[in-house]
């Protein structure tokens, strides 16, 4: 495997909020494939963040995708705006919407890809009927609200599972996971399968500039161990 075989998506609900365009154009000149940007509603997840607002500001930064994980209980409430303020892909969680397929296919329909995340305690079977609608299926390693949160390790017999459903329909679909990614979760992740890995703390927080965080753990992912 070689390391741009795998995506990396740097979230930048661990950047330095007073200067957020500069951070997310460190992460781009660092080797980063995507922007991961976290909305949360506060009622979804118990945390507040940001806005569509936001997502245009952080538009103007970069040429990155913006992937944009909809933390939030009612995403078809925001999805257009998203749309409008620059978004390329936008995952809602299974556990959401009463009507995730309705929800799902207005994102699609509205040009842009579409991804759906499943929490640690979500069965992948929940997600078997609206796979050949997905660009992107995401796999929580930890529960989502807050940054810096341990992995939870059995996420990667999840991931496993999703990867084999994904070979299975021989349809393109990306398998992203986020929580707790940094080295040394990074290479047993890819593994399992996942091909885009979201690092918030990782990257972010650390004692490390961006492009050598980043650097850390692509090369960690494929078995590399210069940095
Ligand atoms: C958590 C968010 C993550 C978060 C990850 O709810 O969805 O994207 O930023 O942070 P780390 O990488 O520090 O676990
Ligand atoms: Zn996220």
């Amino acid at each position: 495997m070689t390391s741009r075989s795998i995506k990396i998506a740097p979230s930048i609900l661990s950047a330095d909020f007073s200067r957020l365009g500069e951070q997310v154009r460190e992460a781009e000149h660092g080797g980063a494939d995507y922007i991961h940007v976290d909305i949360m509603d506060g009622h979804f997840v118990p945390s507040l963040t940001f806005g569509p607002q936001v997502v245009r500001s952080i538009r103007q930064w970069t040429r990155l995708p913006l992937d944009i994980h909809m933390m939030v209980s009612t995403p078809q409430q925001f999805t257009s705006e998203m749309v409008d303020a620059g978004a390329d892909l936008i995952t809602v969680h299974v556990e959401a919407p009463i009507h995730l397929h309705r929800v799902v296919n207005e994102i699609k329909s509205s040009g842009v890809r579409v991804g759906v995340a499943l929490n640690p305690a979500t069965p992948v079977l929940a997600i078997e009927d609206i796979l050949p609608d997905l660009d992107q299926v995401l796999i929580m390693s930890v529960n989502p609200g807050y940054a810096s949160q341990q992995f939870i390790e059995a996420s990667v017999a999840k991931i496993a599972k999703v990867k084999k459903m994904l070979d299975q329909t021989g349809l393109p679909i990306e398998l992203e996971v986020d929580g707790g990614i940094g080295p040394v979760t990074a290479k047993k992740v890819v593994e399992a399968g996942a091909q885009v890995l979201v690092a918030g703390s990782a990257v972010y927080d650390t004692n490390l500039d961006v492009a050598k965080a980043i650097t850390l753990i692509r090369n960690s992912a494929v078995g590399k161990s210069e940095s």
